[in-house]
């Protein structure tokens, strides 16, 4: 049993935390907004994930996982400090370090004894190193006896315990072997793959591996264009393709594009890295600006489709930027909304759970409580993240309670053959349902 603080309750922390304290560790997650920890120790929890409100639950009621506000108790006796804050887009697309920089110097302040820093929220390449020179610096003629350790977090929103519980590998880099090892020991339980590397080697695997899943995504959607063009199928090609081993089958779904606190966040951070370090990242702008044109490209569709887009009414089926989450950050969907709101379009959206999220931040939409109201006297509907719940609705219904039977399926959900045979028009993205599709002159 080790003794584990966590700065930083969102995504990463909070799940970080409460997987490790499940694992037998005791752990202190620590936040400096004290609304949020005051929810935690009222069992609410600031953030949706599936299974993590009864995690938590289960290890408070085990007495090995605390929350507080105060660094003093959530860093006593404490072998081990993830530092797992936000790291925001800065204007440029560089990472916002501000909170990194807060979390160390808070840990500098605070302790006395050995201690090994790791940095679980995902840094620019180089950050382990300044975050031990700010240690260092703030300790001034106290040295501390301290390691930093890159843990970069591989977790997905919608499957965060699972990810954490069965990694495809834990990836640890440190000028220190034995301090990594010491936090390698952390994951022995979970029996996985656990590389040690060094920092800026770790730090790279994350962008890297974020970079090439969203190339990916990229990559079928400028497949899914040119089969709408050419009267393919884009599902069909992903399945054909995935079959190849070297190219596998996951990440390969054509839709809307990539949103999220991470890809958008993470791609524009790799960016800005390799042009501050002189190299040209071509691909990377490319696979940025494809992600941009899908969303274009659906309110196209919706435009063409219309005829036009002002004063016409638009249901729209999800706002979180994927299934399984209340997280709205860089979604499709309310981008889509803004494009088409500024073409005079009129907007109806309902979300199974970010409908609290997309209030704080969407401008005169008509928030609905179900699939129906949304689509009621609606013009068109567009289905923006592909929630089970919206896989067998009573399309018949919907046929009935529509002013135009106009349907754009961004996530490819639907089954265009059956939507046909009930007289909607079906649009998807790469589908060959329709015969082909060109972009506007
Ligand atoms: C991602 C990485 O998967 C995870 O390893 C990293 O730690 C954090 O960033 P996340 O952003 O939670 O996780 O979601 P993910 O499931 O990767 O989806 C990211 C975006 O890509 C979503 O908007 C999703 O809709 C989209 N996507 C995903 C596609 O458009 N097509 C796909 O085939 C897969």
């Amino acid at each position: 049993m080790s003794k584990i603080c966590v700065v930083g309750t969102g995504y990463v922390g909070l799940v970080t935390g409460t997987c490790f304290a499940d694992l037998g560790n005791q752990v202190t997650c620590l936040d400096v907004d004290h609304e949020r920890i005051d929810k935690l120790n009222h069992g609410e929890m600031p953030i949706y994930e599936p299974g993590l409100e009864q995690l938590v639950s289960q290890n408070v009621r085990s007495g090995r996982l605390f929350f507080a506000t105060d660094y003093q108790e959530a860093l006593k006796e404490a072998e081990y400090a993830f530092i797992a804050v936000g790291t925001p887009s800065g204007n440029d697309g560089e990472a916002d370090l501000q909170y990194v920089r807060a979390a160390a110097e808070a840990i500098a302040d605070t302790v006395d004894w050995p201690i090994i820093v790791i940095n679980k929220s995902t840094v620019p390449v180089g950050t382990g190193d300044w975050v031990a020179e700010v240690i260092q610096q703030r300790r001034g003629d106290h040295p501390l006896e301290f390691s930093v350790v890159s843990n970069p977090e591989f977790l997905r929103e919608g499957s965060a315990i699972s990810d954490f519980m069965n990694p495809d590998r834990v990836v640890l880099g440190s000028l220190q072997k034995e301090a990594a090892q010491k936090v390698a020991n952390l994951y022995q339980p979970l029996r996985c793959t656990i590389m040690i590397t060094d920092l800026r080697t770790a730090e790279m695997i994350k962008y890297a591996s974020n970079a090439f899943l969203a190339t990916r995504i990229s990559f079928i959607n400028e497949i899914a264009n040119m089969c709408e063009a050419l009267g393919a199928d884009v599902n069909e090609v992903a399945r054909g393709m995935g079959y190849d081993k070297r190219i596998g089958p996951s990440f390969l779904d054509a839709g809307l594009g990539w949103g999220g606190s991470c890809f958008p966040k993470d791609v524009k951070a790799l960016e800005h890295m390799a042009v501050l370090h002189g190299t040209q990242p071509q691909l990377l702008q490319a696979v940025m600006e494809i992600n941009r044109n899908q969303r274009r490209r659906a309110v196209m569709k919706l435009r063409k489709a219309l005829g036009s887009l002002n004063d016409k009414t638009i249901g729209v089926l999800g706002l979180a930027f994927k299934p399984n989450t209340d997280d709205i950050r860089e979604s499709p969907a309310l981008e889509i909304i803004h494009l088409l709101q500024n073409e005079g379009a009129h907007i109806k959206a309902y979300d199974p759970q970010a409908m609290e999220n997309a209030a704080r931040v969407v401008q005169k939409v008509e928030l609905c409580d179900n699939p129906y109201q949304v689509a009621e006297n609606a013009d068109g509907l567009l289905l923006a993240t592909h929630w089970n719940e919206f896989k067998q609705l009573d399309f018949a219904r919907i046929y009935q309670i529509m002013k135009h039977p106009i349907l754009l399926d961004g996530r490819n959900l639907w089954d265009a053959e059956q939507l046909k045979s009930l007289g909607f028009k079906y649009m998807g993205v790469g589908r060959a349902v329709n015969g082909t599709f060109h972009e506007e002159e």
